[in-house]
């Protein structure tokens, strides 16, 4: 109805945000754009613009989460268990702080966050190139995905045998110490998991690839790691080692980014 298109105009020039309305069966049995949004996406437009202090805006966050798959042939691929988690909490938290979010994600189950810019990619030669692309224009990146660091070196038909068997890999590129190569402006934070000696791996870590800040956990330490709600980590830089209690993986993302906004 033009009176309705015309009162959204009026709406939009005082500056109001406008949730679009959700598709499907009406209740006059159109079909089309007219129904109120879920109660969950309205939620989270409510979130987005009144549950926190905008301390990131104007800032652009690419974060990278989940696992990437190696192609083995057609059918099988090399894979990790990372859930994502950790990342879409980063995300999310950033995006409800005013950052505009890129989020480069493995395949994971979950829903990503809404008003974050999804690329999904599978291997770590996809998350690469992703990443690459977004890397001029970001001003912090974390990168939390779970890159395989091998790959089958050729991509062809297992065909059963008798005898054992085994797979040729071959390095993928190494993300991070790629961006952290050629870092101008960005803050660099990588994530590092670690069984033994977490401390002094994560501080080579962080030498080798020119990082900003490391996020580091002991993946035996109850809580943390794959797949939990909760995480255990440490902070550490060149200056800073800062260990966090047990806690959600969405309140261990506000304490990162927290963080990050202090050193930056
Ligand atoms: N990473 C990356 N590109 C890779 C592998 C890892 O960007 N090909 C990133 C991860 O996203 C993570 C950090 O580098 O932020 C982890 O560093 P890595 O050296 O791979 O450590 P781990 O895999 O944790 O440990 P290890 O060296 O024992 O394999």
């Amino acid at each position: 109805n033009p009176i309705l298109q015309d009162n959204l105009k009026v709406l939009a020039s005082y500056g109001k945000e406008i949730i679009e309305p959700a598709s499907g069966m009406l209740a006059c049995r159109d079909v089309g754009k007219g129904k109120m949004p879920e109660p969950e996406v309205l939620f989270q437009h409510i979130l987005r613009a009144i549950a926190f202090e905008k301390d990131l805006a104007g800032k652009k966050v690419l974060v990278t989460a989940g696992p990437t798959q190696e192609a083995i042939d057609p059918v099988r691929y090399i894979t990790n268990h990372s859930t994502g988690k950790m990342g879409y909490a980063i995300a999310e938290n950033a995006m409800l702080r005013g950052a505009d979010v890129t989020l480069v994600t493995g395949p994971c189950a979950m829903e990503p966050p809404m008003f974050v810019k999804v690329k999904p990619v599978i291997s770590a030669q996809d998350m690469y190139e992703a990443v690459t692309e977004e890397y001029e224009q970001t001003d912090i990146v974390i990168m939390t995905a779970a890159v395989a660091d091998y790959r089958p070196a050729q991509v062809s038909k297992v065909k059963k045998k008798e005898d054992d068997m085994s797979i040729p890999l071959t390095r993928t590129k190494d993300i991070l110490a790629t961006l952290g190569a050629s870092k101008t402006h960005q803050f660099l934070c990588g994530f590092s998991m670690e069984t033994q000696n977490m401390l002094e791996n994560s501080r080579t870590k962080i030498a080798k690839k020119n990082l900003d800040m490391i996020v580091a956990n002991n993946l035996k330490v109850a809580g943390a790691g794959f797949g939990t709600d909760t995480n255990v980590i440490t902070l550490i830089a060149n200056d800073m080692e800062k260990e966090l209690p047990l806690m959600s993986k969405k309140e261990a993302a506000g304490c990162i980014l927290d963080t990050i906004l202090e050193r930056m």
